[in-house]
Protein backbone atom coordinates (compact mmCIF):
# COMPACT_ATOMS: atom_id res chain seq x y z
CA UNK A 1 0.00 0.00 0.00
CA UNK A 2 0.91 3.42 -0.66
CA UNK A 3 2.14 5.67 2.47
CA UNK A 4 -0.03 7.96 1.83
CA UNK A 5 -2.92 5.99 1.15
CA UNK A 6 -2.96 4.43 4.85
CA UNK A 7 -5.73 4.97 7.25
CA UNK A 8 -3.76 6.01 9.63
CA UNK A 9 -1.63 8.78 8.21
CA UNK A 10 -5.13 9.73 6.79
CA UNK A 11 -6.71 9.66 9.78
CA UNK A 12 -3.30 11.75 10.99
CA UNK A 13 -3.20 14.27 7.99
CA UNK A 14 -7.12 14.96 8.98
CA UNK A 15 -6.50 15.99 12.62
CA UNK A 16 -4.06 18.08 11.26
CA UNK A 17 -6.21 19.72 9.34
CA UNK A 18 -8.97 20.23 11.59
CA UNK A 19 -6.37 21.77 14.65
CA UNK A 20 -5.54 24.05 11.61
CA UNK A 21 -9.17 24.73 10.91
CA UNK A 22 -9.76 25.59 14.79
CA UNK A 23 -7.11 28.38 14.72
CA UNK A 24 -5.00 26.53 17.41
CA UNK A 25 -1.52 26.23 15.06
CA UNK A 26 -0.47 29.44 13.88
CA UNK A 27 2.76 29.44 11.96
CA UNK A 28 4.48 25.76 13.07
CA UNK A 29 2.59 26.14 16.76
CA UNK A 30 1.81 22.78 17.97
CA UNK A 31 2.44 19.23 17.00
CA UNK A 32 0.62 16.19 16.94
CA UNK A 33 1.94 12.05 17.20
CA UNK A 34 0.66 8.39 16.93
CA UNK A 35 1.95 5.14 18.25
CA UNK A 36 1.64 3.37 15.16
CA UNK A 37 -0.05 -0.41 15.56
CA UNK A 38 2.11 -3.47 14.49
CA UNK A 39 0.05 -3.92 11.36
CA UNK A 40 -0.30 -0.72 10.68
CA UNK A 41 3.77 -0.67 10.02
CA UNK A 42 3.74 -4.12 8.22
CA UNK A 43 1.13 -2.33 6.12
CA UNK A 44 3.43 0.09 4.50
CA UNK A 45 6.57 -1.82 5.07
CA UNK A 46 7.40 -1.51 1.41
CA UNK A 47 7.50 2.37 1.74
CA UNK A 48 10.32 2.95 4.65
CA UNK A 49 14.08 3.54 4.54
CA UNK A 50 15.90 4.00 7.08
CA UNK A 51 18.06 7.19 8.32
CA UNK A 52 20.63 7.80 11.14
CA UNK A 53 20.21 7.00 14.18
CA UNK A 54 19.94 10.40 16.20
CA UNK A 55 19.26 10.89 20.32
CA UNK A 56 15.69 11.54 21.47
CA UNK A 57 17.27 13.60 24.42
CA UNK A 58 15.22 11.67 27.07
CA UNK A 59 15.04 7.50 27.83
CA UNK A 60 11.81 5.85 26.74
CA UNK A 61 12.85 1.91 27.48
CA UNK A 62 9.14 1.20 27.50
CA UNK A 63 8.56 1.86 24.18
CA UNK A 64 11.98 0.45 22.48
CA UNK A 65 11.57 -0.45 18.81
CA UNK A 66 8.10 1.08 18.70
CA UNK A 67 7.34 3.52 15.61
CA UNK A 68 5.52 6.50 15.46
CA UNK A 69 4.26 9.33 12.89
CA UNK A 70 5.14 12.90 14.29
CA UNK A 71 4.68 16.45 12.94
CA UNK A 72 8.23 17.57 11.94
CA UNK A 73 9.91 20.61 13.98
CA UNK A 74 9.64 24.06 11.97
CA UNK A 75 6.76 22.59 10.09
CA UNK A 76 2.98 24.44 9.55
CA UNK A 77 -0.04 22.52 10.57
CA UNK A 78 -1.16 24.15 7.51
CA UNK A 79 0.54 22.18 4.96
CA UNK A 80 0.27 18.86 6.78
CA UNK A 81 -2.92 18.14 4.02
CA UNK A 82 -0.68 19.71 1.55
CA UNK A 83 2.59 18.30 1.69
CA UNK A 84 2.61 15.70 3.96
CA UNK A 85 5.92 13.90 2.66
CA UNK A 86 7.92 17.42 3.48
CA UNK A 87 5.67 18.02 6.94
CA UNK A 88 5.48 14.54 9.20
CA UNK A 89 7.67 11.50 9.24
CA UNK A 90 7.19 8.33 10.62
CA UNK A 91 10.50 7.52 13.12
CA UNK A 92 11.29 3.73 14.46
CA UNK A 93 12.92 4.18 18.21
CA UNK A 94 16.14 2.00 18.87
CA UNK A 95 16.01 -1.15 21.50
CA UNK A 96 17.08 0.95 24.08
CA UNK A 97 14.13 3.97 23.68
CA UNK A 98 16.95 6.52 23.56
CA UNK A 99 17.55 7.08 20.00
CA UNK A 100 15.25 7.12 16.79
CA UNK A 101 15.18 7.13 12.93
CA UNK A 102 13.33 8.31 10.30
CA UNK A 103 11.78 5.84 8.32
CA UNK A 104 9.73 7.89 6.05
CA UNK A 105 9.12 11.91 5.07
CA UNK A 106 10.69 15.02 5.79
CA UNK A 107 11.81 14.61 2.48
CA UNK A 108 13.81 18.13 2.18
CA UNK A 109 15.50 17.75 5.40
CA UNK A 110 14.42 18.57 8.99
CA UNK A 111 13.61 16.68 12.43
CA UNK A 112 10.46 15.43 14.37
CA UNK A 113 8.94 17.64 16.47
CA UNK A 114 11.36 19.66 19.42
CA UNK A 115 8.07 18.36 21.63
CA UNK A 116 9.33 14.86 20.83
CA UNK A 117 10.50 14.05 24.52
CA UNK A 118 7.43 15.40 25.95
CA UNK A 119 5.33 13.59 23.08
CA UNK A 120 6.90 10.10 24.10
CA UNK A 121 7.14 10.41 27.84
CA UNK A 122 3.70 10.87 27.87
CA UNK A 123 3.31 7.62 25.12
CA UNK A 124 4.85 5.68 27.63
CA UNK A 125 3.21 6.49 31.17
CA UNK A 126 0.00 6.02 28.68
CA UNK A 127 0.74 2.93 26.93
CA UNK A 128 2.11 1.53 30.67
CA UNK A 129 -1.44 2.79 31.99
CA UNK A 130 -3.54 1.32 29.03
CA UNK A 131 -2.08 -0.52 25.81
CA UNK A 132 -5.10 1.21 24.40
CA UNK A 133 -3.91 4.84 24.13
CA UNK A 134 -1.91 5.82 20.87
CA UNK A 135 -2.78 9.53 20.17
CA UNK A 136 -0.80 12.93 22.02
CA UNK A 137 -1.22 16.24 20.82
CA UNK A 138 -0.10 19.32 21.66
CA UNK A 139 -2.14 22.81 20.52
CA UNK A 140 -2.34 26.41 21.41
CA UNK A 141 -5.53 26.76 22.08
CA UNK A 142 -6.18 30.24 22.61
CA UNK A 143 -8.64 30.29 25.26
CA UNK A 144 -6.91 27.82 27.66
CA UNK A 145 -3.81 30.12 27.37
CA UNK A 146 -5.72 33.41 27.99
CA UNK A 147 -6.70 32.05 31.00
CA UNK A 148 -3.53 30.70 32.70
CA UNK A 149 -2.81 34.33 33.08
CA UNK A 150 -5.50 35.28 35.42
CA UNK A 151 -6.61 31.94 37.10
CA UNK A 152 -4.84 30.00 40.10
CA UNK A 153 -2.36 27.58 37.94
CA UNK A 154 -3.75 24.62 40.14
CA UNK A 155 -5.33 21.54 39.02
CA UNK A 156 -8.46 21.96 41.20
CA UNK A 157 -8.82 25.28 40.05
CA UNK A 158 -8.69 24.63 36.20
CA UNK A 159 -10.68 21.39 36.63
CA UNK A 160 -13.52 22.95 38.22
CA UNK A 161 -13.88 26.10 36.82
CA UNK A 162 -13.83 24.31 33.27
CA UNK A 163 -16.35 21.59 34.64
CA UNK A 164 -18.56 24.00 35.62
CA UNK A 165 -19.05 25.96 32.40
CA UNK A 166 -19.91 23.08 30.06
CA UNK A 167 -21.90 20.22 31.53
CA UNK A 168 -20.95 17.85 29.17
CA UNK A 169 -16.88 18.48 30.57
CA UNK A 170 -17.06 16.60 33.77
CA UNK A 171 -18.16 13.33 31.85
CA UNK A 172 -15.48 13.54 28.77
CA UNK A 173 -12.71 14.28 30.95
CA UNK A 174 -13.56 12.84 34.90
CA UNK A 175 -10.30 12.52 35.78
CA UNK A 176 -10.27 16.17 35.86
CA UNK A 177 -7.17 18.34 34.15
CA UNK A 178 -3.28 19.07 34.90
CA UNK A 179 -1.48 22.52 34.84
CA UNK A 180 2.36 22.65 34.17
CA UNK A 181 3.86 26.27 35.74
CA UNK A 182 5.35 28.30 32.71
CA UNK A 183 8.52 26.30 31.60
CA UNK A 184 11.00 26.51 29.17
CA UNK A 185 9.33 24.23 25.95
CA UNK A 186 10.99 21.75 24.42
CA UNK A 187 13.36 20.10 26.92
CA UNK A 188 13.53 16.63 29.16
CA UNK A 189 12.37 18.98 31.83
CA UNK A 190 9.03 20.09 30.50
CA UNK A 191 8.62 16.58 29.05
CA UNK A 192 9.35 14.90 32.68
CA UNK A 193 6.57 17.55 34.44
CA UNK A 194 4.04 17.13 31.88
CA UNK A 195 4.38 12.70 31.85
CA UNK A 196 4.21 13.35 35.83
CA UNK A 197 0.81 15.21 35.16
CA UNK A 198 -0.42 12.40 32.37
CA UNK A 199 0.10 9.36 34.91
CA UNK A 200 -2.92 10.93 36.07
CA UNK A 201 -5.12 13.01 33.77
CA UNK A 202 -5.57 13.00 29.42
CA UNK A 203 -4.93 16.85 29.49
CA UNK A 204 -2.21 19.00 31.15
CA UNK A 205 -2.35 22.80 30.25
CA UNK A 206 1.30 24.35 29.76
CA UNK A 207 0.93 28.25 31.55
CA UNK A 208 1.31 30.61 28.67
CA UNK A 209 1.73 28.15 25.92
CA UNK A 210 -0.74 25.74 25.31
CA UNK A 211 -2.30 22.17 25.97
CA UNK A 212 -1.62 18.19 25.75
CA UNK A 213 -4.48 15.94 25.44
CA UNK A 214 -3.57 12.09 25.46
CA UNK A 215 -6.07 9.57 23.97
CA UNK A 216 -6.32 5.69 22.23
CA UNK A 217 -7.64 7.38 18.32
CA UNK A 218 -7.82 10.60 16.71
CA UNK A 219 -11.26 11.19 17.18
CA UNK A 220 -11.11 10.55 21.01
CA UNK A 221 -8.16 12.89 21.45
CA UNK A 222 -8.95 15.31 19.18
CA UNK A 223 -12.81 16.21 20.71
CA UNK A 224 -10.99 16.29 24.12
CA UNK A 225 -8.94 19.32 23.29
CA UNK A 226 -11.70 20.38 21.66
CA UNK A 227 -13.76 20.07 24.70
CA UNK A 228 -11.51 21.58 27.19
CA UNK A 229 -10.99 24.23 24.99
CA UNK A 230 -14.67 25.03 23.96
CA UNK A 231 -15.26 25.08 27.75
CA UNK A 232 -12.28 27.51 28.28
CA UNK A 233 -13.79 30.34 25.65
CA UNK A 234 -16.69 29.93 27.19
CA UNK A 235 -15.30 31.16 30.58
CA UNK A 236 -13.51 33.87 28.59
CA UNK A 237 -16.73 34.82 27.69
CA UNK A 238 -18.62 34.82 30.71
CA UNK A 239 -15.65 36.74 32.75
CA UNK A 240 -15.69 39.43 29.79
CA UNK A 241 -19.21 39.97 30.90
CA UNK A 242 -18.61 40.27 34.68
CA UNK A 243 -16.23 38.90 37.29
CA UNK A 244 -18.64 36.73 39.03
CA UNK A 245 -21.62 34.05 38.46
CA UNK A 246 -25.21 34.68 39.32
CA UNK A 247 -25.60 30.82 39.18
CA UNK A 248 -23.49 27.92 38.16
CA UNK A 249 -23.79 24.09 38.36
CA UNK A 250 -22.77 23.22 42.10
CA UNK A 251 -21.08 20.22 43.77
CA UNK A 252 -24.50 18.78 44.82
CA UNK A 253 -25.60 19.06 40.92
CA UNK A 254 -21.89 17.26 39.77
CA UNK A 255 -22.78 14.47 42.27
CA UNK A 256 -25.98 13.93 40.89
CA UNK A 257 -24.40 13.90 37.58
CA UNK A 258 -21.68 11.66 38.40
CA UNK A 259 -24.04 8.90 39.54
CA UNK A 260 -26.39 9.01 36.15
CA UNK A 261 -23.80 9.06 33.94
CA UNK A 262 -21.83 6.78 36.22
CA UNK A 263 -18.75 8.18 36.27
CA UNK A 264 -16.38 9.00 39.55
CA UNK A 265 -15.51 12.65 39.84
CA UNK A 266 -12.95 12.90 42.61
CA UNK A 267 -14.43 14.96 45.73
CA UNK A 268 -10.93 17.03 45.65
CA UNK A 269 -12.63 19.12 42.75
CA UNK A 270 -15.92 19.29 44.28
CA UNK A 271 -15.01 21.76 47.23
CA UNK A 272 -16.61 24.67 48.48
CA UNK A 273 -16.01 27.50 47.39
CA UNK A 274 -16.38 30.80 49.66
P1 LIG B 1 7.73 22.31 16.72
O1 LIG B 1 7.59 23.09 15.42
O2 LIG B 1 9.18 21.94 16.98
O3 LIG B 1 6.80 21.14 16.77
O4 LIG B 1 7.36 23.29 17.90
C1 LIG B 1 6.10 23.89 17.96
C2 LIG B 1 5.62 24.07 19.35
O5 LIG B 1 4.44 24.24 19.56
C3 LIG B 1 6.60 24.06 20.47
O6 LIG B 1 5.96 23.96 21.70
ZN1 LIG C 1 3.88 24.70 21.61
Amino acid sequence: MKFLDAEFVQGFIRMATDGWDQGWHERNGGNLSYRVKAEEVESVKENLTAGAWQPIGTSVPQLACEYFLVTGSGKFFRNVSIKPEDSICMIELDETGEQYRIVWGLVNGGRPTSELPSHLMNHEVKKLKDEKYRVIYHAHTTNIIALTFVLPLEDKVFTRELWEMATECPVVFPDGIGVVPWMVPGGRDIAVATSKLMEKYDLAIWAHHGMFAAGEDFDLTFGLMHTAEKSAEILVKMLSMRPDKLQTITPTDFRDLAKDFKVNLPEEFLYEKN
